[in-house]
């Protein structure tokens, strides 16, 4: 028989497939721990808005046996009055990564390649790399997207620019001056995506407003998700919004029937009660950062903390020793080598006492290691 290997693209043989992490039970189980806080995915603590767990809680499993909505109609159309646009203008996916998926087959093709940063949610790589074509990744420049240099980086081959804003995970982002001459350099030469995932959090009238660029911006394409203010990381929903051409291009490459039922409901009734929700929200996380920044400070790490819901600090030892170490006190971060921040972890911001649960062990942690107070 011919080795199946034979079969597989050389760029699929090259890649590293991703590891989640084990489900909770078993990590305690490993860690030797009663309970574990997850800090690393940066999830909201409130969970969704009270409509949303309504609809959740209603939901006859009869229903179950039933297919949703092939192209989540009644999400569209509600994400249409809410951002007064055509629902066409739309496309759903089984989280906000389905649709990098979607519009990266739609754009790229053999010899393309796609333009981001260096130390950026490492999606946008990763599809770009599993499916053959090239990602440029342009360094930070002092934790933040480089505009320039990614101005730079765009060659005839480049289909799609990946801006991430605000920046997972140091939390800069682009203003609307930078936005604005980032876009006027480039010219619409090719596709820019900027990924929002974490927009919801910020309370800046200096933030671009993606949805508003791309009136005047064509070749400007939003994705927003469900998975952080809105609580519903477990349903998988997020979308992408564009001029109409281009969503019809990326529908053509998109799985339709890919959004569950309990999802597009619940998503729908998160959009139409989110006032409170997001404000208090955004009160929790600024609590949050507050105490974390008064930690940092106290244990002498420095961090950088921008918009969205985690932080990031520098350890003196390797990040994934700190990961196990925190695991054995039930506290579980996100190691930060894998996007290129060696040493470095990221920390979701949440409830009070979870936080102060986490302080105290990663006070004690460094506390513990070799040559600590000498
Ligand atoms: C910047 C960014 N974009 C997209 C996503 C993916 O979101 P979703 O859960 O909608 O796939 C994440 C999740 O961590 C993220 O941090």
């Amino acid at each position: 028989m011919r080795p199946l290997a034979e079969l597989v693209p050389q760029h699929v043989l090259g890649f590293d497939a991703y590891t989640p992490s084990k489900p909770d039970p078993l990590l305690m189980r490993q860690y030797g721990v009663s309970r574990l806080h997850r800090l690393n995915n940066n999830e909201n603590a409130l969970g969704p808005p009270e409509s949303a767990k309504q609809v959740l809680a209603e939901f006859k499993p009869e229903r179950a046996a039933i297919y949703p909505s092939g192209d989540s109609y009644d999400l569209r159309h509600a994400l249409s009055a809410k951002f007064d646009k055509d629902p066409d203008r739309f496309l759903i996916g089984n989280g906000s990564c389905e649709v990098i998926s979607s519009v990266i087959k739609a754009f790229c093709d053999k010899g393309d390649n796609i333009v981001t940063a260096d130390k950026t949610f490492a999606v946008y790589e990763w599809v770009a790399a599993f499916s053959g074509f090239t990602s440029r990744l342009v360094p930070l420049a002092g934790y933040a997207f480089d505009p320039a240099a990614m101005l730079e980086a765009v060659d005839e081959r480049t289909k799609i620019v990946f801006v991430c804003n605000p920046n997972n995970p140091t939390g800069t982002w682009w203003d609307n001056t930078a936005m604005e001459a980032f876009l006027a350099g480039l010219d619409g030469r090719c596709l820019v995506v900027l990924d929002e995932a974490y927009r919801e959090f910020v309370d800046d009238p200096r933030f671009p407003d993606g949805m508003e660029l791309m009136e005047r911006h064509p070749n400007v394409a939003v994705f927003r998700t469900f998975s952080k203010m809105y609580g519903l990381a477990g349903l998988r929903v997020g979308y992408v919004c564009a001029a109409p051409d281009v969503t019809e291009f990326i529908r053509r490459t998109h799985i339709v029937y890919s959004v569950n039922s309990p999802g597009q409901k619940a998503a729908l009734a998160a959009l139409e009660d989110d006032r409170e929700h997001i404000l208090a929200t955004r009160r929790m996380t600024a609590e949050a950062k507050n105490l974390l920044i008064r930690t940092f400070d106290c244990l002498g790490l420095e961090y950088v903390s921008g918009e969205g819901n985690f932080i990031m600090a520098r350890m003196p030892v390797s990040d994934t020793l700190i990961y196990r170490l925190l695991m054995r006190r039930g506290v579980m971060v996100r190691t930060m080598s894998s996007f290129r921040f060696p040493n470095w972890i990221r920390v979701t911001l949440g409830a009070r006492p979870v936080m102060e649960d986490f302080s105290a062990a990663l006070g004690d942690v460094l506390a513990r290691l070799p040559g600590a107070g000498a």
